[in-house]
């Protein structure tokens, strides 16, 4: 049995059909259903519906054997244990800094940045000599500097909707993210041929579409 890690949302939606170009087809709608691990039209391959953020955590321990997680995701989890072996080009957006329009890029004290990614933001303003304060949020982060809780934020962008709608406007690029595939370390051992099958024909849908 492989069992594969996923979120559902906007990774599931675009995963879907690069799975199904490799013949593997949840059974399941987990949109229509509460069931939180999805059999497939294979016997031997399962789904297991979890909040993008703890999909790195299954992965890493072997609950699951394979996972799709954003770039975004894997940099802030921070895993030693995993292979990061295949670029999915899907859910891609790019992490940045972002402020209120016009606003001054420093602040006169110490500068407040709120976001999800608490440890990639700290390691992003350390590496310009910058010893900001962050404000953990879970969401909604461009409602941070419109009410003052900080200065700026790091959170995910990619048509811009979401910051316009707010007055805020895109500063830095911190990084590119897409979805990738990640493995754990044992399950590549001890069920090596299905999962390189697995890993090798996804990589050949992949490289047919870009
Ligand atoms: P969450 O509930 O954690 O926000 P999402 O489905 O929104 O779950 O995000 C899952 C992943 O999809 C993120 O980790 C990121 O890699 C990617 N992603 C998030 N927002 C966007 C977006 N607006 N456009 C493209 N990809 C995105
Ligand atoms: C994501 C992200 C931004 C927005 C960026 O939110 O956290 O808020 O998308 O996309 P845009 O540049 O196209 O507007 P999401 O839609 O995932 O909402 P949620 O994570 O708060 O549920
Ligand atoms: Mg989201």
């Amino acid at each position: 049995m492989l069992t594969l890690a996923i979120s559902k949302g906007r990774i599931y939606e675009e995963a879907l059909p690069l799975l199904a170009q490799v013949g593997i087809v949840p059974t399941v709608d987990p949109d229509k259903s509460r069931k939180l691990i999805l059999p497939t039209n294979r016997d031997d391959v399962q789904f297991l519906i979890i909040r993008a953020t703890d999909v790195p955590t299954y992965v890493e321990y072997g609950a699951a054997d394979l996972g799709i997680a954003g770039k975004d995701v894997l940099v802030e989890y921070d895993a030693q244990g995993l292979y990061e072996p295949l670029d999915l080009g899907i859910a891609r957006c790019r992490m940045m800094t972002a402020a209120m329009e016009g606003s001054v890029p420093a602040p006169r004290g110490r500068l407040r940045v709120a976001t999800k990614y608490v440890k990639t933001t700290h390691r992003y303003f350390a590496s310009r000599g910058i010893q900001a304060e962050i404000i953990k949020l879970y969401g909604s982060m461009e409602l941070a500097p419109l009410v003052g809780l900080a200065h700026c934020i790091v959170d995910l962008v990619d048509t811009g909707n979401t910051l316009r709608a707010n007055g805020l406007e895109p500063r830095d690029l911190i990084m590119e993210v897409s979805s990738r595939l990640i493995i754990n370390k044992a399950a590549m051992k001890m069920k090596h041929r299905e999962v390189m099958s697995f890993v090798e024909e996804l990589k050949r849908v992949v490289s047919e579409r870009s």
